[in-house]
């Protein structure tokens, strides 16, 4: 594994042109309008990357984005790796390892979520404060590399409060509802049944989806700062019957997608 993340992160460091990144950024369901906002970008296709998997999901395209965001040098991932697709843990989470390697300090992560809470409303944003990780694997599991992190990590302030109050600034200063709450990570593809999302609200979930948790224990092991953003595309629970479907929530996400946006971006112009 130190092998193949050396190879890529050499790659890397042979393509890019410019400065590396401090900060990276995954872009999750319907916000790849992101890209839209970076200036000087660089795409480098995973296909042209060794060692990275290529993403499979329809609305997601495979590419490491580098650029300037709000005046800061970034590498945004167009297309992220779930779980469900049947790439196993070590491959999920392979991107934050090269991440790691060519010296990012700070992530950002997003996703689209179904909302348990019942303040929710859908098109919601959601600081993500916590998580708990339903995944029937750690992507830590296994030999640990010293060089990479501790064996036991802690996971106290998986996503950095720091970065959670400035977002809380940014999002009054702009006038934007921003909910915080607990995301529960789970394996998927299949959405839950309402009894799931109940038991998922009862031990202190306030959304479900189903990725970034596996990116986030590795950046906490590797030490960086996480932000985590999660879009409410779709509610859950006994007295919900809308059935969620992969439109909805991509046409969910796509409208809160300017909110997102203006957040992330007064995020990363206070780093
Ligand atoms: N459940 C799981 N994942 C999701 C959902 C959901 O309701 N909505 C968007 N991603």
């Amino acid at each position: 594994m130190i092998e193949k993340i050396k190879e890529t992160a050499s790659f890397l460091h042979s393509r890019v042109e410019g400065d590396m990144p401090r900060i990276a950024i995954i872009l999750g369901t319907g916000l790849g309008a992101l890209v839209d906002h970076i200036e000087d970008k660089q795409y480098i296709p995973y296909t042209e990357i060794p060692n990275m998997p290529v993403s499979t999901v329809e609305g997601h395209s495979g590419n490491l984005i580098f650029g300037r965001l709000a005046g800061k040098r970034v590498i945004a991932m167009q297309g992220r790796f779930h779980y469900y697709e049947g790439y196993d843990m070590k491959q999920v989470t392979f991107p934050v390892r090269v991440f790691q390697a060519i010296g990012v300090s700070t992530l950002f992560v997003s996703n689209a979520a179904g909302g348990m809470n019942k303040e929710f409303k859908v098109g919601d944003i959601m600081t993500i404060t916590d998580h708990i990780n339903l995944f029937p694997e750690n992507p830590l599991r296994g030999k640990n590399y010293s060089e990479l992190g501790p064996r036991f990590p802690a996971m106290t302030e998986a996503y950095d409060p720091g970065l959670m109050a400035e977002a809380d600034t940014v999002a009054s200063n702009l006038g934007i509802r921003l909910m915080h709450g607990v995301y529960v990570g789970t394996p998927g593809p299949t959405f839950e049944t309402p009894a799931e999302y109940e038991y998922f609200r009862v031990i202190g979930g306030d959304a479900v989806g189903m990725s970034t948790v596996p990116e986030v224990i590795v950046a906490n092991h590797a030490g960086m700062r996480v932000y985590g953003i999660s879009v409410i595309t779709d509610l859950g629970g006994k007295d919900i019957k809308e059935v969620p479907t992969h439109e909805e929530v991509q046409l969910a996400a796509q409208k809160a997608q300017p909110n997102m946006l203006a957040i992330i971006k007064g995020l990363v112009a206070s780093i």
